[in-house]
């Protein structure tokens, strides 16, 4: 089934945007729609509302809003799940041993410092892209460089 989902490049890896980009053209994605930004505080915590009651959701808020990222909208035969085989596991050690060809393995370091986000779902990724490219960005989404 052709999907849509989010990638999302996070601010430890968007000096690794062209080789990032490269990894999802070479895997035959199509990106849709790309865009630079640094999430407040606020669209950080709706972006991750999911991991609300997770013991480490300060810590990744601290993080994804310590700097810019980049966010994607892909296009593709089984996007989510596509895009989040082509991620690696969230554990970029894990990533290393079991999939080292991954986005995670070649780039992240740590299971919270691991390069790329991507949506768990069609509807999370719907929810997650309308962060960066909802109707109204310039109020309430993520803030334009
Ligand atoms: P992501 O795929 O963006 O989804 C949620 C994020 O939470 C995950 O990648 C990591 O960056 C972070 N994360 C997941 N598990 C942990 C953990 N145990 N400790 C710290 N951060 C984590």
């Amino acid at each position: 089934t052709l999907e849509k989902t989010i990638a999302m490049i996070k601010p430890d890896a968007v000096s690794k945007v062209g080789h990032i980009m490269d990894m999802i053209f070479s895997d035959g994605f199509h990106m849709s729609k790309a865009i630079m930004a640094q999430l407040s505080r606020t669209d950080a915590q709706r972006f991750y509302a999911v991991h609300q009651q997770k013991p480490f959701f300060n810590e990744l808020v601290d993080f994804i809003t310590s700097g810019k990222v980049v966010a994607m909208e892909l296009i593709g035969n089984d996007a989510v799940k596509h895009w989040r085989t082509l991620a690696g596991p969230t554990d970029s050690a894990v990533a290393r041993s079991e999939a080292p060809n991954s986005v995670r393995a070649r780039f992240g370091t740590d299971k919270q410092t691991n390069a790329v986000h991507g949506g768990d779902s069609p509807e999370n990724a719907a929810k997650e892209l309308n962060i960066f490219f909802g109707p109204q960005p310039q109020k309430n989404t993520a803030k334009l460089l």
